[in-house]
């Protein structure tokens, strides 16, 4: 049995839009809840950020080759597997400079790929095959690490260590997701000011956070047990999503509710139909995390994906996946970047009219995603 690596690295930077959500978003969302509930369950620290839409294209390019029914389930079933190809399409259609997303595939120098999957991989937009010798596992780490060191604008480097490499490694998959968006509005870095975050109930500490006051979306929701603020960027289809939970040690339940119910029906669903006034006070936060998805895919209905021999791949036999994982990185500031200034003063005449402010302090652990239209790019958790 020759065994497959599949490596997975991603990166989002920044802060960053429909609102009605189609089926396939709505896949999108339930795996994405529940891949952030296992991370978040089962990592050490609290603060997670990753891309389960990532490593859903990724197992779509794979079962292109490898046709296992339990891809497919997880994938949403087989109406919603070739949607995969078509969202990679639509997302590699977009500024590069705001949303990458690229996968690679590097074979084994000594193997071949069947044809049927390499047109397979091919007809993925931003998909390429390379050959690669994984015997030599440092020269193999630095191609790989270079790859997603560009496609990552220098944000993820060394993802890759060579002790993870061997030669009996035939394949790597690779996909990376890159967003950096820049706030329709942004905050005023001269109201950042070090304010209280409560990590818990009797744990206060200090946080660089900004201050705006805008009209956004916003809404409350019974259901999760939490009130919800839309950020747009100025790139038009992105928003990020601030779900912040009644209670100062409510992350866990809320992160629970939206894992097990969902988080589009009375959250996200029309969130940007409810605007308010709104102050908002929003920690600066930079995250990064590696997530095993070894660990974590049995977990989410994927309990052979390590185990399955898969023959569609490459020619004169079988492969297992031996591995995948994830590499993100997340960065909220005031700006998003350089047209920051020129948006500031536009809430122009609101000072004349009376209006009742809703206050949305981020001062306890949240949630938080940054989605594309109605699919969810990037979620996480931000608890320290
Ligand atoms: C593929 O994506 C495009 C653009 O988002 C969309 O218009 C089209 O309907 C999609 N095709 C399928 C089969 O969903
Ligand atoms: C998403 O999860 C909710 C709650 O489990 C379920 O009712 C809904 O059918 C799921 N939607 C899809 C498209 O899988």
């Amino acid at each position: 049995m020759i065994k497959l690596i599949i490596l997975l690295g991603l990166a989002a930077m920044a802060l960053a839009t429909t609102d009605s959500y189609g089926n396939h978003g709505r896949v999108i969302a339930n795996t994405t809840m529940q891949l952030l509930r296992e991370a978040y369950n089962l990592g050490e620290d609290k603060n997670v950020v990753a891309s389960p839409l990532s490593f859903m294209i990724l197992l779509a390019l794979f079962n292109s080759g490898a046709h296992q029914n339990e891809i497919t389930r997880f994938l949403g079933g087989p109406h919603f597997e070739s949607l995969y190809k078509n969202l990679s399409l639509t997302l590699s259609k977009q500024d590069a400079e705001t949303l990458t997303v690229a996968n690679k595939v590097y074979v084994a120098s000594k193997y071949n790929l069947k044809e049927s999957f390499t047109s397979a991989v091919q007809s993925f937009s931003c998909s390429e095959v390379d050959k690669l010798d994984f015997g030599n596992a440092d020269a193999a780490a630095a191609t790989i690490n270079q790859w997603i060191n560009e496609k990552t604008r220098g944000l993820i480097k060394n993802s890759i260590k060579s002790d993870t490499l061997s030669a009996d490694i035939l394949t790597a998959l690779f996909n990376v997701i890159y967003v950096k968006g820049h706030w329709e509005k942004p905050f005023h870095p001269e109201f950042t000011r070090n304010k209280d975050f409560h990590i818990s109930k009797d744990q206060v500490v200090q946080k660089p956070t900004m201050y705006k006051q805008e009209y956004l979306s916003y809404r409350e929701s019974p259901e999760l047990g939490a009130r919800l603020l839309g950020l747009r960027y100025k790139e038009t289809s992105l928003e990020m999503v601030i779900v912040l939970p009644n209670e100062i040690d409510g992350l866990p339940s809320v992160l629970e509710k939206a894992a097990e119910k969902g988080i589009i029906d009375g959250a996200l669903e029309k969130l940007n139909e409810f605007k308010s006034h709104v102050i908002v006070e929003l920690p600066k936060f930079e995250v990064r995390s590696s997530l095993d998805l070894n660990k974590i895919a049995p977990k989410l209905g994927l309990p052979n994906l390590f185990r399955e021999p898969a023959s569609g791949l490459v020619e004169g036999g079988s492969v297992i996946l031996s591995k995948v994982f994830q590499d993100a990185f997340i960065k909220v500031d005031e700006k998003g970047t350089t047209a920051a200034a020129a948006t500031a003063g536009q809430a122009g005449g609101i000072s004349l009219l009376i209006v009742t402010y809703q206050d949305f302090k981020v001062d306890h652990p949240f949630l938080y995603i940054i989605k594309f239209e109605d699919k969810i790019l990037f979620a996480g958790t931000y608890v320290h």
